[in-house]
């Protein structure tokens, strides 16, 4: 699913994960035009107000830098026990938007195959 805002400037990419019977969004990649950086647009596309929209949502994981996203409450994926198959560490994180959505266990968070192509 790719969300445009040409008014904003803004491109995000979202693609279905599932880690064990858990499915969520993994966002990325996200990109903000030049003419349009610093005024909030990235902010509208990962911060929880944008995401909420989806409230079926349970949570959302993404790979991008750590300073950027943690704005908007996204922690280490490892905190819950998740892994990724791209070999990210601090750059792999996760947002639960419902409490109880990421399996306790954790668990190999899968992109669906169309994520390799864009990454
Ligand atoms: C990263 C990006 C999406 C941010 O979008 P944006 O609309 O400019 O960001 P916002 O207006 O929501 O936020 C601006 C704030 O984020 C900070 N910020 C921007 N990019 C950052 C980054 N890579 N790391 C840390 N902080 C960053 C800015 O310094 C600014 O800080 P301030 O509020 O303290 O002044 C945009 O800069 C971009 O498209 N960059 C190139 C592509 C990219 O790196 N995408 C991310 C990969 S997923």
């Amino acid at each position: 699913m790719i969300a445009a805002d040409a008014s904003a400037g803004r491109t995000h990419l979202f693609s279905p994960v599932t880690v064990a019977q858990a499915t969520g969004l993994g966002l990325a990649p996200m990109a903000v035009l030049p003419a349009h950086q610093n005024k909030g647009s990235g902010a509208a596309g990962a911060g929880r107000a944008g995401l909420l929209h989806a409230t079926w949502l349970g949570f959302v994981v993404v790979l991008g830098e750590p300073e950027y996203y943690g704005r908007f409450g996204f922690v280490r994926a490892s905190n819950y026990g998740l892994d990724n198959e791209y070999g990210a560490d601090e750059a792999f994180m996760a947002l639960e938007l419902k409490a109880g959505s990421l399996p306790p266990a954790g668990g190999l968070v899968r992109y669906a195959p169309e994520f390799a192509l864009v990454g």
